[in-house]
């Protein structure tokens, strides 16, 4: 570990469903390998209160939350390195996020690709929805984040999140916006993480893998989802794939062996799709099992969960409010 004091790290999932290999390489694993790098004070949460844009049911909700939990543990975050916590344990988000919400204009945020997709879909929008990345910001800005490790499709939040910090800076304490004195003030400048070679996890379509496409391996599935998924890869003989190498298995495949190991692999089989996703089957299968039966055994005990979230929130909360405190009396409330 450097001498220089740790650098403060945060992150957080939305408890909405089971996670699938894409949430995982492009985000989880990174927490548990940072956690464990010993380089960061880590904060890592169940964005519960963004999940309620969608979740508006509360068995589902209290379920989902634990089933994040279950799956945060299972994959090796420890209480004892990072503090987990559920964001609805800590007001301070929420409030932080009102005091950005006075600062913070509609057209900058009609601008979130989020808020952009919603639109396109002429869905109905909630204000929550809209109002997603300055919860988001708060989040991050609440614990002096430096880095923020996400997937791809989060990069501009963690973009909100420095814009808003620059501008709270700039208001309440005359900080520049520009040149040598732009991390003066209250809130540090967070950068995202992102695991370039991962980036986006193609699903079983070749599509980025997501919830929303149906088009995901789950993370804990047992060998019999893994094999239907897997059997379900898209592949084009006639096309794309016609150099008999099937691209979507092959996307997949990388994620859990070496570039050089499938090459053997590939090169043996080609045109032969089912021996290739039966090899494929058999190597999710070998690397999701330990995790799996860690989770089956923690699910057997979820008061110790619902404890994990409890102490996790304690901590939290001291940092949360301090800065909170700090904020209120920058905006002149107290
Ligand atoms: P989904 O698209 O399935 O709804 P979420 O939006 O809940 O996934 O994403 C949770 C986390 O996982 C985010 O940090 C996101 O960037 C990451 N993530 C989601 N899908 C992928 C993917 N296909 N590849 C890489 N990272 C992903
Ligand atoms: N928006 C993130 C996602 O969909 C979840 C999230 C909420 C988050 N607050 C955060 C991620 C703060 C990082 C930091 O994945």
């Amino acid at each position: 570990m450097s001498k220089s004091a740790p650098k403060t790290l945060l992150s957080g999932v939305k408890p909405t469903g089971r996670p699938h290999i894409g949430n995982y390489f492009g985000a989880m694993k990174q927490f548990v390998e940072l956690q464990n790098s010993g380089d960061y004070q880590c904060y890592l949460f169940l964005a519960d209160y963004h999940a309620l844009n969608l979740i508006q049911n509360a068995d589902e909700m209290r379920k989902l939350t634990v089933e994040l939990a279950l799956d945060y543990l299972a994959i090796g975050l420890d209480p004892k390195k990072a503090v987990i916590f559920k964001q609805s344990d800590i007001s301070a988000h929420t409030e932080l996020a009102w005091i950005f919400d006075t600062i913070v204009t509609m057209p900058y945020l009609e601008r979130a690709h989020a808020y952009k997709d919603a639109e396109a879909k002429n869905k109905e929008i909630n204000v929550g929805t809209f109002n997603y990345p300055v919860l988001m910001a708060a989040d991050i800005l609440l614990y002096d984040t430096d880095v923020v490790p996400v997937g791809a499709d989060q990069k501009q939040h963690v973009e909100y999140a420095r814009d808003i910090a620059l501008k709270f800076n700039h208001i309440f304490m005359g900080a520049k916006v520009d040149g040598l004195n732009r991390y003066d003030g209250i809130f540090k400048l967070p950068e995202p993480l992102i695991m370039k070679d991962v980036a986006v996890v193609p699903g079983i379509d070749g599509r980025k893998m997501s919830k929303s496409y149906d088009n995901t391996i789950p993370l804990f599935a047992s060998r019999e989802e893994i094999t239907k998924a897997v059997m379900g890869i898209v592949t084009d003989s006639g096309g794309a794939d016609s150099n008999g190498m099937p691209s979507n298995v092959y996307n997949i495949h990388k994620l859990f062996k070496t570039e050089a190991e499938l090459k053997s692999l590939y090169d043996a089989n080609k045109g032969k799709y089912k021996a290739l996703k039966e090899a494929l089957i058999e190597d999710i299968d070998a690397f999701i099992k330990p995790m799996r039966e860690r989770r089956a055994k923690l699910a057997m005990d979820e008061e110790a969960v619902l404890d994990i979230l409890k102490e996790g929130a304690e901590r939290a909360k001291g940092k949360a409010d301090e800065k909170l405190l700090a904020v209120k009396r920058l905006i002149g409330v107290i």
